[in-house]
């Protein structure tokens, strides 16, 4: 890292940020603990030194607090974007602090400067007030910072034990002591009241419980810091409050966590302080108590939302999706989908609401051809299409937006224009007689960028460049312009900051005006009781019940997501 020229008249970074930003109160401390004030702590030192330091400034992993982490006039120039401009960062021990921003703001390239994957421009990282080098991963986790990134990096057929202990220096050649790294993730998850078993492959790991893993991985190379990258996203809303619990729980016990979300009430109810990114700045940093929901979205994107978009009375069309008695098996071999009927018209949005995990996604992957059915028919515009693979599919004017859009949905080291054009560059206007228009592909994109808001140097840049929201607005702009008969939108807003994800809702209306079927699978039910015309509940595999949108309730709904049925009864599928 290369540090700004000391300047004899700068104020000391301290008074600077109190000047810029107010004085922010200090965090709730938990009871009978004092808080040192910063410049009178010593410089960090590892594990190795803590016994010489008062027992209150160790955490329960044995790990020392980080009292302070300060990220001083940081910036980062990436070709054509200054993705951070001059940012000033900060996060004390006991203290959740929330990192708000649109897509592409500069949020997890701060954090991937402050866990070393990035080198900063130019600025400066202080820890406990003493200037910090981290020039990778390795240097941040020795200093104690940890991070669970927008993506997890467990390697799936690897137990627990084995993907904790993956890469450490104490963990290399065949001597690695595996019961003895089981003991401490025990140890740990029963300090942090976290629920793992070691000896489990990741495989077999629902997402929260992969989530879990991450924690306990970045415990166990001693993070006193942790930086947690959209780690909600994926996670179902019982996923959420436990997460939530864990995390008040490590910032009462003296962790310092940075929190990122696109959800405001989720960051409303987890952090004590907030900083909002925007074009790579920081706009204002305000302790969560003094700020509302109305501000924060005032401050992320520069303007009132606008009001959900009209609709026309629908349902009215003819029957353009017709599942009939869909069974399919999931990646494991057991029974995902049983006999699951469902129909969606021309000019409706047929909202499927769930926990995830009860056969959504493999409900879909039947539907678009990535998945055979072992029984029942997919019917599209009265065709029979069982069977048929996901080219032909297509081509009769389905569109599919997957839950795993970075995985299933994008070539990431294909540029922003050819992703926009992936499923339809062998066709008019993009190609005429075999050749491709490259005029044509060009004026197309950049109308697609531009109505989708795609924050990109340009239309060259390759895909794995562009924030995670990003990515997302570019696969959504392609299935949503292909103007489908049918489409199947599988957490059509996941990742997307608030103008973005009002954005594509409004096009999910406009199309549902136009005349498409859309079967919404969502876990969302403030997006399914918004969107919808109807709403059914699948769990288990089977669908639950069926509700109009004017009789739904959340609580009606939630019951049916449990597996609680109409009569009152909860219903074992399980066989
Ligand atoms: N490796 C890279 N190479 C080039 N540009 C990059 C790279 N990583 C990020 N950028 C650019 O930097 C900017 C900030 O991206 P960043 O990923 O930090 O955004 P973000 O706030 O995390 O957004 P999101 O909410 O979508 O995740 C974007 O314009 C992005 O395209
Ligand atoms: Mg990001």
């Amino acid at each position: 890292m290369r540090p700004s020229p000391a300047s004899p008249t700068a104020p000391s970074p301290s008074r600077w940020a109190t000047e810029l930003y107010g004085l922010l109160p200090l965090p709730q401390l938990g009871e009978g603990q004092e808080r040192q004030p910063v410049s009178d702590l010593p410089a960090y030192c590892g594990p190795e030194n803590a016994m010489t330091e008062a027992e209150q400034d160790l955490l329960p992993s044995g790990r020392r607090r980080i009292s302070s982490l300060e990220m001083l006039d940081i910036a980062k120039q990436f070709p054509g974007v200054l993705a951070n401009d001059h940012v000033y960062f900060d996060v004390r021990s006991g203290e959740v602090h929330a990192l708000l921003g649109e897509n592409g703001a500069g949020k997890s390239t701060l954090m991937r400067i402050l866990y070393g994957l990035y080198q900063p421009s130019s600025g400066q990282i202080k820890l406990n007030g003493q200037p910090v080098e981290i020039r990778r991963p390795s240097d941040s986790i020795r200093l104690g910072i940890g991070m669970i990134h927008q993506h997890f990096m467990l390697v799936p057929s690897l137990t627990v034990a084995e993907n904790v202990a993956l890469g450490l220096p104490s963990s290399q050649g065949p001597l690695t002591d595996l019961r003895k790294v089981s003991r401490r993730i025990l140890e740990l998850a029963e300090l942090y009241g976290l629920q793992v078993d070691p000896d489990v492959p990741v495989w077999q790991l629902a997402v929260g419980e992969q989530q879990r893993v991450e924690i306990v991985k970045a415990l166990y190379r001693g993070a006193a810091l942790l930086i947690l990258d959209e780690p909600t996203a994926v996670l179902t809303p019982q996923e959420v409050d436990e997460l939530f619990i864990t995390l008040r729980k490590m910032a009462r016990e003296g962790h310092a966590l940075v929190f990122i979300s696109h959800k405001l009430h989720e960051v409303l109810d987890i952090s004590d302080r907030i900083t909002v990114l925007r074009d790579g700045r920081v706009v204002g940093s305000k302790p969560t108590a003094d700020t509302s929901k109305a501000e924060l979205a005032r401050m992320m994107v520069g303007r009132e939302l606008a009001a959900p978009g009209e609709r026309t009375a629908g349902g009215a069309g003819s029957v353009r999706l017709d599942l009939q008695g869909i069974s399919a098996l999931s990646d494991r071999g057991t029974v995902a989908l049983r006999g699951v009927d469902l129909q969606v018209r021309a000019g409706e949005i047929l909202g499927l609401a769930g926990v995830s995990g009860n056969g959504q996604r493999e409900l879909a992957e039947v539907i678009t051809g990535l998945r055979p059915a072992t029984g029942g028919q997919v019917l599209l515009g009265g065709e029979d299409l069982t069977g048929a693979t996901p080219g032909q599919i297509m081509d009769r004017g389905l569109a599919y937006i997957p839950e795993e859009r970075n995985r299933d949905g994008m070539i990431r080291d294909f540029t922003v224009s050819e992703n926009l054009i992936l499923r339809e560059h062998g066709k008019q206007p993009y190609a005429r007689a075999g050749f491709l228009s490259f005029r044509a592909i060009e004026r197309i994109c950049a109308e697609l960028v531009r109505s989708f808001n795609v924050k990109t140097p340009s239309l060259e840049t390759p895909m794995k460049n562009l924030s995670g929201g990003n990515v997302q607005k570019v696969i959504l702009a392609r299935e949503l312009s292909r103007r489908p008969e049918v489409l199947i939108a599988a957490q059509p807003a996941r990742g997307l900051d608030i103008g973005a994800a009002e954005y594509v809702h409004q096009r999910l209306l406009e199309q549902r005006n136009a005349g498409t079927a859309t079967l919404l699978i969502s876990e969302d039910l403030d997006e399914i009781l918004a969107l919808s015309d109807r709403i059914a509940v699948i769990y288990e595999g089977q669908i639950m019940g069926e509700v109009s949108r004017e009789s739904a309730t959340a609580e009606q709904l939630g019951l049916l997501m449990a597996g609680v049925g109409a009569e009152g009864k909860a219903r074992g599928a399980r066989s």
